[in-house]
């Protein structure tokens, strides 16, 4: 009699267990399939984010990111916009002096080429238009402020894009060899912004 209670206590302990062990691996199985999930969504979301940086569209010449920041564009035979062009005559007058030919950086100022890597083009209108001072007793070095400088602001998108275009890889060092045409709101724009009319 002892025996088989004893026999029925074991069969009913190792059911209980094995409904246990059910659950458990049903939670393994589920924590799995949610980190699955997980993966695939974070896979779709960067897929969602690089294809983003191609799409562009082009707002009467000027090409811009879906989010309506300027950017450059390159046609497949090297042909540059406007403003990547034109922000490499910009660069040149203004900027070159202390950041080097190219954005390629001196022992005064950064590379810009590198800074564009990962600056955003709010951040580098905020230095540009406030500039930035940095007195240490090892280094000194000044970020002259252009915000009241025409010969800079006016053509700030254009220096960006030229820099933005070069920090991505996709222009090589030196004068771009083809360009597009000027477009009738690059000579608008200009006019209104250097007060000629
Ligand atoms: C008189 C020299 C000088 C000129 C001209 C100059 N810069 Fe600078 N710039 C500097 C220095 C020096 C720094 C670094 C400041 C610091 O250490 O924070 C700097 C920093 C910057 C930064 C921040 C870089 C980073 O990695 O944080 C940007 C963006 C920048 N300059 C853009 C420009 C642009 C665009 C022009 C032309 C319109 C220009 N600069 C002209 C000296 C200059």
């Amino acid at each position: 009699m002892s025996n088989r209670r004893e026999i029925f206590s074991h069969r009913f302990a190792t059911s209980a267990e094995k409904i246990e062990q059910r659950k458990k691996l049903g939670s393994i199985v589920q924590r799995a399939g949610f980190a699955l999930i997980l993966a695939a969504l974070l896979l779709s979301f960067s897929s969602l984010t690089s294809g983003a940086e191609e799409k562009k569209k082009n707002v009467d010449g000027k090409w811009e990111t879906e989010d309506g920041t300027p950017t450059y564009h390159v046609a497949e035979d090297g042909t540059v916009d406007w403003y990547t062009y034109s922000g490499f005559r910009r660069y040149h007058a203004e900027c070159h002096v202390c950041h080097g030919p190219d954005g390629e950086g001196s022992t005064y100022a950064p590379a810009l080429v590198q800074s564009l890597k990962t600056m955003s083009y709010d951040d580098f209108m905020l230095v540009v238009a406030s500039g930035r001072e940095v007195v240490r007793a090892d280094k000194q070095s000044v970020m002259p402020a252009f915000g009241t400088n025409h010969n800079v602001m006016c053509f700030i998108d254009d220096i960006y894009v030229y820099l933005k275009a070069r920090a991505d890889g996709a222009i090589p060092r030196g004068r771009p060899a083809k360009r597009a045409d000027k477009p009738q709101a690059a000579r608008d724009y200009e006019k209104t912004c250097l007060g000629e009319n």
